[in-house]
This record gives structure tokens, sequence and C-alpha cells, in this order.
């Protein structure tokens, strides 16, 4: 076949700036690894009721394209907004995404409080944006002068997560305030993806401040990350802009259909945040008399730094069938995801042996 290049037919590239994005990475899959505790999922799976919901499903609902309305107004219903403030998306993620390509275009500035997760980057490149990275103040505490500083008219969107991944820091809701008054032009996208470990909310503003928007996940607190299901909430005026560039069927039939139930079963995820947040505390405090210090968390994961020792450790417990995240953007890091008791107990053993076994071969030289 003649080469079209050959013949000065244009070669089809995609846009430069996609071209020179960093792939998004995610560890390939690894048969060893028996606790993962690298992408903040529940490590004991969703309620019950969703299971047996999802069990229930036969080969119909299947075949059928199903709509996502029913499910904004359960969830208007859950948040105490009306089902025109909300949309329902195929994880956070695409919240983000659609936020991104519904108000940035090429050159706009896209501020993000760094160290930050990497999605918003993403997709603020893909819709040609420019990301503005805000380092975070001492011990990662949320930057409201250098935020409220960096503001100006190219800025589009500012990022706030709250409570921020990967450090587990918040930001107050006074601050909050303040960048929303800063920047009326832009769009502030509230990532609460870990909300249901620390409980403080901006969704009463919702309808009332028209550029807030609020990213929710079921991925976390309610152990649906397989399933895919995410919430935005903003204006009702500006979620009509969205719905219109939103794929119409974005949410599968899974998801939409579980809902009911995984909304319903609110002591299922009340128990998990409760065992969660408990262990958390039992971790850190674990991590620190071995010397390590961590930052006060609000979410289902824990930033600890082991200094020059991080790739070791990693390697060790990876080899010991634990996976943690490394997080080269945070000087000697990695995050942990705290589970159950029994299973920090577990990571807090392994990784003694792991130290000691260091000791001894260090002993040995
Ligand atoms: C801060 C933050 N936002 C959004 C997401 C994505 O969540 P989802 O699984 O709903 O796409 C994550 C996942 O780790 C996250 O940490």
């Amino acid at each position: 076949m003649p080469n079209p290049s050959a013949r000065g037919a244009p070669v089809l590239k995609a846009h430069q700036h996609v071209r020179e994005m960093q792939e998004y990475q995610v560890s390939p899959e690894r048969p060893g690894i028996k606790l993962r505790l690298d992408l903040n999922e529940s490590t004991t799976g969703c309620s019950p009721r969703v299971l047996d919901k999802l069990n229930s499903m036969d080969a119909r609902t299947i075949a059928l394209y199903t709509p996502r309305e029913p499910g904004e107004k359960l969830v208007g219903d859950f948040l105490g907004l009306k089902k025109e403030q909300v949309l329902l998306t195929n994880g956070a993620d695409e919240g983000i995404d659609l936020l991104c390509r519904a108000f940035l275009k090429p050159n706009d500035e896209v501020m993000v409080i760094l160290p930050a997760f990497d999605m918003y980057q993403i997709s603020a490149q893909v819709a040609g944006a420019k990301v503005i990275g805000v380092p975070a103040a001492d011990d990662y505490a949320f930057p409201v002068g250098a935020v409220l500083q960096a503001i100006n008219p190219r800025t589009r969107m500012v990022v706030i997560t709250n409570p921020n991944n990967p450090t587990g820091a918040v930001a107050s809701r006074a601050d909050i305030l303040k960048v929303l008054a800063a920047a009326p032009g832009a769009a502030v996208l509230l990532d609460e993806a870990y909300f249901d470990f620390y409980g403080q909310t901006m969704m009463d503003q919702i309808g009332k401040i028209p550029n807030l928007f609020i990213v929710r996940t079921f991925s976390k607190a309610y152990g649906l990350a397989g399933l895919r299901l995410g919430i935005l909430a903003g204006a009702a005026e500006h979620m009509a802009a969205l719905r219109r560039i939103c794929s119409p069927f974005n949410v599968n039939a899974f998801a939409i259909e579980c809902l009911a139930e995984a909304l319903a079963d609110k002591q299922f995820v009340a128990d998990y945040v409760r065992q969660v947040v408990a262990s958390r505390e039992w971790l850190q405090r674990e991590l620190e008399s071995l010397g390590f210090k961590c930052w006060p968390s609000q979410a289902n994961f824990v930033l600890v730094r082991f200094a020059e020792q991080r790739a070791a450790i990693l390697a060790a417990l990876e080899a010991r069938g634990i996976a943690l995240r490394n997080r080269p953007d945070c000087a000697g890091c990695a995050r942990i995801t705290v589970g159950t008791q029994p299973e920090m107990e577990y990571v807090i053993s392994e990784l003694k042996q792991v130290l000691s076994a260091k000791t001894s071969a260090q002993a040995a030289k």
C-alpha cells in the first residue's frame, strides 16, 4: 500500500498538548498483592444490599439503556438539592472532565493546590488549559493567602480538594468562601471525594453561590469504585450546560439500579467510616512510634514520610503482598489507604519485620 505521507497527504496526529501529556499511572495487575492500599478503595467492599440488587439484575435490564434522571432525583433528595442541580457521572473523574470541557478553553488558567490528585491536570490539559500549581503551605495546610494572590482574570477554574489527596489536609469553610468570592469568573471545583470520612461539606451553598461545583464519589466509603458512580452538583443553569455535553447514558445500568440501595444503607457507610477513622488514628500513632512523620488526615489514607528508606520499604512490603502508593511529589513520602483495624495491624507487623530485617542486614555488614 502506498504511504499517504509520501504523497504529501496530511499525517494524522493527536493535538500537540495531548501528545505531550503524561498518562495516569494505574498499577498493573499484580497477582502477589493481597492487600491493595494504593488507590484509596474500600478494603471491605460494598453494602450487602447493593450486592443483592446486583445479583437480582436480569438480562433485560442489562439489554436496555438506563436513564439517569430517576437517579438524579434520588441523589437530589439525599443531598437536599433539586434534581436540576445534580448530574450523575461515570465516577467523579467524569465530573471533573465535564467541568473542564464546559468551562475551559486553550490558555485559560486552572489553579491546583500541590500536591494534588492527578486527574485535574489531565482533564485541564485536554482542554488546552494551563495548570498553575500553588504549593501547599507548611505541613501541607491549605495556602489560602497564596491562592487569593494567584487569582487573576485568566483564572477560569480553581480546584480545592477537601480533604486533599494525598495529604488528608482540609480547607476551612471560611477559606473556601474567600476563594469563591475572589474568583467569581472562575468555576471553583470543590472535590469532596473523601467527604464521608470528614463530615463537613459546602453542599448547602449549591444554588446560592453560582461559581461553586461539588464533586462526590461512591468509590470510597460506599465501596463501589468498580461500578463507576459519581456526583457533580452545581447551579441549575450551569448543570443544564453540562448535561448538553454529557453522553446521555454515561452511567451504566448496574450503577443506576444500585443507587437507591447504596443511599438507603446509611448504617453500612457509617460503620465502615467509624472503623476507618479509628484504625487511621491507630495507624498514625504506630507509624510515629516507629519514627516516621505522618500528617493529620481527615480521609481514608495517611501520608507518611519514610524518607530515604521509602524505595526499600515499598519494595519489601510489595514483596510481602502489600501495595502502598509512592508519592514522588511529597519528599520521601508514601500514601497508605486505611482499612480495618486487623488490616492495619497486619501492615504494621509486616513493616516491623521489614525494618528489623534491614537492621540485621546492616549489622551483619
Ligand atoms: C480527590 C479525588 N477525586 C476524585 C477521584 C476519582 O473518583 P472516582 O472513582 O469516582 O472517579 C479520586 C480517586 O481516587 C480522588 O482521590
